[in-house]
Order: C-alpha cells, then sequence, then structure tokens
C-alpha cells in the first residue's frame, strides 16, 4: 500500500499532539512535514511543541516550519486558557535542542504542492488549527493547488453550538477571513473544481470525549505513552468541566487525523459553506445544506460518527493492542451509544 503523502498544518495544542501521535502511528501516511500556525499558542510556542511531539514518537527526521504569527484581519486572540501557557497543558517539558524549527511555513506548503503538481504527485493537507497559513498559499500561489489531493480541516460547525460564541468554533473563529477565503477558493479555482473541504465540525468532534477511565486504560496499556498523554490532558479537563461541565476532554483534532485514514468512521453532506467574518456571528460557520445560494458544493460537512470506531482505532495504534482485546473493554468504559452513528448538537 502506498502511504498518503500529507501535510499537518496544526496548533500544538493538545488535541493537535494526540492527533500527531496518532499519525505517526500509523502507517497509511506519510508526514512529509509539519507547518505551524498561530492558534492555540504563539506560532514559536507551537513549532517547539510539534519538536516535543516528534520527539517522544522518535521522528524528528519530520522537519518543522513555524508559519504565519498573526491573523490576515483580525487581532490575534491565543487559547491558552485552555491549553496552558506552553501549550501543551503546563506540563512544560524541556524543549527539543537536536533540532529546531525552520522558518516560511507557507514557502514550504508552496514549494512542495507545486511539485508534486509538477511530477504529477498529489498532497493531502490536513488542517488542526485556524486557516491562516492556507490562506497565504492561496494568496500567494493558487496555481500551485494543482498538487493537491485532498483537505481535511477540523473546524466549524453545523448544527453543533460553537465553543468561542454561541455560534464559531475556535478555528474559524480565530481568522475568520483566512476561513472564508479558503472555503471560497473550493467554491471558484478551476484547479480545485470538484474538490471539497473535509469539514470536521463539532458536529462530530464534540462526541470523542477522553475520560479520565478511558485515559487510565491507555496508561495500563502503553505506560510510557499514556502517562505523557494523561499529563498533557490534566489542564484540559479542567477547562472542560468548567466551560462545559464534562468530565474529561473532547479531543477534536485526533478525529480529524482518524478520518483521513478510515472514511467509514465519519458521514455527511455536500455542501456550500462560507464563513461569517462580522458582526455578532464573527467565525460561523455557514453551511448552505438546502442549497438557497445555489453555490457549488465546497464542503463536505461531517454530522455523524461513531465514538467507538474512533477509540478503537487511537488505541490499537497508540498502544499496539489488537483489536479484539480493546473492544469490550472500551464499551465497557464508554458506555452504550458509543458506537451508534450519531451526531452531537
Ligand atoms: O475548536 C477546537 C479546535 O481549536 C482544535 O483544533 C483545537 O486544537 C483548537 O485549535
Ligand atoms: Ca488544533
Amino acid at each position: 500500500m502506498n502511504a498518503k503523502k500529507i501535510i499537518v498544518d496544526c496548533d500544538p495544542g493538545i488535541d493537535d499532539a494526540l492527533a500527531l501521535m496518532l499519525l505517526l502511528r500509523s502507517p497509511e501516511v506519510e508526514i512529509l512535514g509539519i507547518t505551524v500556525v498561530c492558534g492555540n499558542a504563539p506560532t514559536a510556542i507551537g513549532a517547539e511543541n510539534a519538536l516535543k511531539i516528534l520527539s517522544w514518537m522518535d521522528r524528528l527526521d519530520i522537519p518543522v516550519y513555524a508559519g504565519e504569527e498573526r491573523p490576515l484581519v483580525r487581532d490575534y486572540v491565543d487559547a491558552m486558557d485552555t491549553h496552558g501557557q506552553d501549550g501543551l497543558g503546563e506540563s512544560f517539558y524541556p524543549p527539543v535542542t537536536a533540532v529546531r524549527p525552520r522558518e516560511n511555513a507557507v514557502d514550504f506548503l508552496i514549494e512542495t504542492l507545486q511539485n508534486a503538481k509538477t511530477n504529477g504527485e498529489k498532497i493531502t493537507i490536513l488542517t488542526l488549527g485556524p486557516l491562516t497559513n492556507l490562506a497565504r498559499v492561496i494568496e500567494r500561489c493558487p496555481e500551485c493547488l494543482g498538487g493537491l489531493d485532498e483537505c481535511f480541516s477540523m473546524g466549524g460547525c453545523y448544527q453543533s453550538h460553537g465553543n468561542c460564541s454561541p455560534v464559531a468554533e475556535y478555528n474559524y473563529w480565530c481568522d475568520p477571513h483566512a476561513a472564508k477565503n479558503v472555503f471560497h477558493a473550493f467554491a471558484t479555482l478551476p484547479c480545485l473544481s470538484g474538490k471539497q473541504i473535509h469539514m470536521v465540525g463539532l458536529d462530530v468532534t464534540r462526541r470523542i470525549v477522553l475520560t479520565p477511565n478511558l485515559t487510565e486504560y491507555l496508561c495500563r496499556l502503553s505506560p510510557r505513552t499514556g502517562e505523557k498523554i494523561r499529563t498533557i490532558t490534566r489542564f484540559y479537563n479542567d477547562f472542560h468541566w468548567t466551560q462545559e461541565g464534562v468530565v474529561g476532554c473532547v479531543i477534536n483534532d485526533p478525529l480529524a487525523a482518524a478520518y483521513l485514514i478510515d472514511r467509514s468512521l465519519c458521514s455527511g453532506f455536500f455542501a456550500h459553506t462560507t464563513v461569517e467574518t462580522e458582526g455578532v456571528c464573527l467565525g460561523q460557520s455557514v453551511v448552505d445544506a438546502f442549497g438557497f445560494w445555489k453555490a457549488p458544493a465546497n464542503s463536505y460537512v461531517l454530522t455523524k460518527t461513531s465514538p467507538l470506531r474512533f477509540m478503537e482505532m487511537f488505541f490499537q495504534r497508540i498502544t499496539g493492542a489488537p483489536a479484539e482485546t480493546l473492544t469490550p473493554m472500551l464499551r465497557q468504559l464508554m458506555g452504550p451509544d458509543a458506537e451508534e452513528m450519531e451526531g452531537s448538537l
């Protein structure tokens, strides 16, 4: 099987870290590079965190590129109240010194896409943070997107409520102009004709909750990796209890990574989507589910997922334990509805 060549554009970030850990244990993908954008934490901190995660997984061979340090138009608003002052749950792991982050993430994205286009190859992009880097690529070199295979984006929400306002999800709220421009490009650029952004929004990610029991199970199966996950999610758990009354933490980004690997994990529908850039609904992803605007479908909006099937993949990849061992315990720990393909309101 030929591994899918991907670039992960992210803002590590606790759940970004879990997504990277999953991808680094998945033979279906080859990570060509990690590009970092301002989001959960300032770009420089995010880039250091990306290196920390690569060092945990013994993959410092993968290059990390620092990208945009502020949104296209809005002032930058971080999410350190959720991810901690170090961006990894105030775990304060020591920085990696053997390798340093590179600069110019947007150049790397453009060159990689352009080379793929020239060589008749295709690159998949997974975005786990605000879309500022990708918007800059489109702004500077729209034709290089001829080298794009698919784009998966953790962001937005359709019928589920927001996590930054009643209607807005953080990644698209942090840089709504970038999100609007990227979705517009998928509706208008000839080289993207017939392609859609797989929008992995809160409608499905809210169902993916890493509870203390699941974390304990992870640690029992794989102490080295499990303890890192327990350490970086402790702060996240506190935020989720205070903010959403959740025991555990919603891990958004790993679902986007898992869905890139196995499309059967989620289902949704094609629609035209745009993002509001001003006013009380700033950052809202507006999904034209009923075709009022008669505009091209630029997105595949995910609405249903099976938390049990996600956790089976996540645990199997992270711990190496076989599915036949994992499933009975996961069913017990996750409850009766976990297998259902449903959405979250
Ligand atoms: O709204 C959740 C998203 O915003 C996740 O990607 C999280 O890491 C933050 O970037
Ligand atoms: Ca993220």
